[in-house]
């Protein structure tokens, strides 16, 4: 579905003005469709129907207590890589048990208070986590529920930073020296075998990295049983990547059906953590038009959002759609799309037509994930508003960062 499109030649989230919006609640302001992330959420739901199942959003995405809410409310699970996340999750509403925990550096303050709660799964992703996670499971006198994150040396043929299923890279436990920590895990008394899990990167456009993975895996599966390791679940991590400009990915209906047929006749739960393809294309950032600053050589658009707001163009040269909130008909011209920071790779969009006036609202698109959990206070900038529309009302669900916020945990040395 289309959350944002144009009626009466005006941008609008679902039916609210975006321009109402900005308004209301001033400008930088995430603006999120609820219809949007519910029929994203469904599409991977429904496609699982009638296998045993787990959508766990990957929290990182977005994780505004109000959206992981709306989830919570479909029945989602959450993936989560931090106690941060984990609290933001109950606090939203989410089940415990439908959470799994992933990440590299687990302390032993959170896997003590995700065993506490009950989480899902852990998603371990060494020997040394095993170890440790054993010894706070003993400590507690609980059993910890485990997946091993497996790296099936796959490449997944995205940005080499969100790319994760690579021998050289951080994540995970080689396939190869797989089987081994698992006849370990097996002996642990506190670590009960789960699943196999593995994420292989994130923004992926074609099937066929993660249906290569998911045959690695497979084959892992079949050489555990053989050891008499029975595995009762398979994650299967994020990673299905959306349209930002012209990219044509597969739909989770596609990926699930391929999924399916190559797990078919084997008792194996799926779980999958998607955050990107939830929540993209559910979300712009709402900014205005500052100053036109026509120069020899370019043209730029000063808008009031910044690197600190939208990170992705910054930092991975990553292409975000720009759409002004009421078109204007005029000769357009190339304009760069940048911020107040300063920093010269402070730009949101680089060389877009448009035709602009000072005080346009322009909408950044597909900022929905890895958008507003990205920003920070650079610049002493307080970070944007957030809000999310349901057909024809807009919600705050985060306010405005005020000025005294941005310095309220910091002190003055004493008096000498
Ligand atoms: N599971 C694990 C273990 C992950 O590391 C990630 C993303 C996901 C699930 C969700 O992946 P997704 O479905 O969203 O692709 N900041 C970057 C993306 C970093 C992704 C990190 N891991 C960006 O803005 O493109």
């Amino acid at each position: 579905m289309q959350a944002f499109n144009y009626k009466q030649n005006e941008l609008h989230a679902e039916n609210v003005a975006l321009s109402a919006i900005a308004e209301k609640y001033g400008t930088p302001t995430y603006v999120y469709s609820r219809a949007h992330i519910e029929a994203q959420y469904r599409s991977y739901a429904d496609a699982l129907e009638g296998v045993e199942h787990l959508v766990c959003f990957a929290v990182k995405a977005n994780s505004n207590i109000a959206v992981l809410n709306i989830l919570a409310r479909l029945g989602a699970g959450f993936d989560i890589v931090s106690v941060g996340e984990l609290e933001r999750v109950l606090a939203a509403g989410g089940k415990p048990e439908r959470v799994v925990f992933s990440g590299v550096g687990k302390t032993r303050e959170e896997m003590r208070r995700a065993l506490e709660v009950g989480v899902h799964c852990f998603n371990v992703e060494s020997v040394d986590e095993l170890d440790r996670l054993q010894e706070v499971a003993a400590h507690l006198g609980v059993i910890a529920p485990v997946s091993l994150r497996v790296n099936p040396d796959v490449d997944a043929g995205t940005h080499p930073y969100i790319s994760t299923g690579l021998k050289d890279n951080k994540f995970g436990i080689d396939i190869e020296i797989a089987e081994s920590v698992y006849l370990r895990a097996a002996t642990l008394s506190n670590i009960a075998i789960k699943g196999v899990d593995c994420h292989i990167g994130s923004q992926l456009t074609t099937l066929d990295p993660f249906l290569d993975a998911l045959d690695r895996v497979l084959l892992l599966v079949d050489r555990l049983a053989q050891r008499g390791i029975q595995v009762s679940h398979l994650d299967l991590g994020g990673g299905l990547g959306v349209r930002y400009q012209d990219e044509e990915p597969p739909c989770a209906g596609d990926y699930m059906a391929a999924v399916r047929e190559r797990v078919a006749g084997r008792n194996l739960a799926l779980v999958f953590e998607p955050g990107r393809y939830i929540v993209a294309n559910a979300g712009v950032l709402l900014t205005k038009v500052e100053y036109l600053k026509h120069t020899e050589h370019k043209d730029f658009a000063i808008v009031d959002a910044a690197m600190n707001d939208l990170l992705r163009p910054a930092l991975y040269q990553a292409w975000m759609g720009v759409q002004p909130v009421k078109p204007r008909t005029g000769m357009p011209r190339s304009y760069d799309v940048v911020g107040p920071v300063c920093e010269t790779g402070d730009f949101l969009a680089k060389e877009r037509e448009l035709v602009l006036a000072e005080n346009d609202l322009l909408a950044v698109c597909s900022a929905g994930a890895y958008g507003f959990v990205m920003s920070s206070n650079y610049n002493s900038r307080g970070r944007a508003a957030e809000v999310v529309v349901d057909d024809d009302k807009a919600y705050l669900v985060r306010r405005r960062e005020t000025i005294e916020e941005l310095y309220a945990h910091e002190s003055l040395l004493p008096e000498s």
